[in-house]
């Protein structure tokens, strides 16, 4: 049986998506598709992005599938020309697509240092970029999903740590400068969802996991459902004052 009835907060409406392959991404690309929204759904990873796109379609929604990578800024550009060119404007930008790297911050590599900014931060931004023209012509909203991680500090992930605080600043520096033009821009901060990123996480060697602990209170993590309706109500119309904030979805850990 359904548990609430599935408004139409997103009908005539155009997304762009990413991560849309699994997680949070695809909850969210269902989630806008199922209230009316044209998804452009995107991610590296393009056989489950297809299973995404096909779910969509058979339950009646209007998505195509775009693989891409976001840490590349042509490829982003692409991606918002392609969704603007297909239905004709943007009113919706969902930055969710990022990745997680557990490590020693003395041993930390340059290449997953750059990695990982160039993915959760570059990418955010390369995609903000190439989308915010066509938010200031629909009055539209974007959506990064930062962490608690970008909240507090979290042993063992610095750069993560970085680039998620650098996605809250980004959202607040956005957020100001195009408050007159009425795009909205707020960032979310999830903490444990049970998606494949929390499913396989390789500790290196040495970890105190108490110190990795401490970023968890229930002991229980929430589903992609759970923050996908918080990114769904951000970018709705329901949320038109709401510009520059930075929501916790994490059962209380980041308060404490
Ligand atoms: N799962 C959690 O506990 C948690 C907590 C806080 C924040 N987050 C954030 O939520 C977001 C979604 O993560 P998730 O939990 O759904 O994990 P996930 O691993 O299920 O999804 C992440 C998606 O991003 C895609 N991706 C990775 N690099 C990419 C690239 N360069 N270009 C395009 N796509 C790329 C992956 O293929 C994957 O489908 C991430 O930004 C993550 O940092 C997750």
């Amino acid at each position: 049986m359904q548990k609430f009835l599935v408004p139409n907060r997103f009908a005539e409406k155009t997304a762009v998506v990413t991560g849309a392959a699994g997680g949070i991404g695809e909850a969210t690309a269902k989630r806008l598709a199922a209230e009316g929204a044209s998804v452009l759904c995107c991610d590296l990873a393009d056989e489950p992005l297809a299973a995404t796109v096909s779910d969509i379609t058979a339950a009646g929604g209007v998505a195509v599938s775009h693989p891409m990578d976001i840490s590349d800024s042509a490829a982003c550009d692409a991606a918002v020309q392609l969704a603007v060119g297909t239905w004709g404007g943007l009113d919706v930008l969902c930055n969710i697509a990022g990745i997680l790297r557990f490590a020693h911050s003395h041993e930390e590599t340059d290449q997953n240092w750059q990695m990982m900014i160039n993915v959760n931060l570059s990418g955010t931004f390369y995609l903000s970029r190439a989308a915010l023209p066509h938010l200031m012509e629909t009055k539209g909203a974007i959506l990064n999903v930062s962490s608690t991680a970008g909240l507090i500090g979290q042993a063992y992930l610095s750069a993560y740590c970085a680039s998620k605080h650098g996605v809250i600043g980004i959202t607040k520096a956005m957020a100001v400068e195009y408050a007159r033009s009425r795009v909205r821009i707020n960032a979310i901060c999830p903490g444990g969802v049970d998606t494949s990123m929390t499913q396989k996480i390789d500790f290196p060697e040495g970890v105190e996991f108490d110190l990795v602990m401490r970023a968890s209170l229930a002991n229980e993590n929430c589903t992609p459902d759970d923050v996908a309706n918080l990114i769904a109500w951000t970018v709705s119309d329901e949320a038109t004052y709401v510009n520059g904030s930075v929501i916790s979805v994490d059962g209380g850990v980041a308060a404490g």
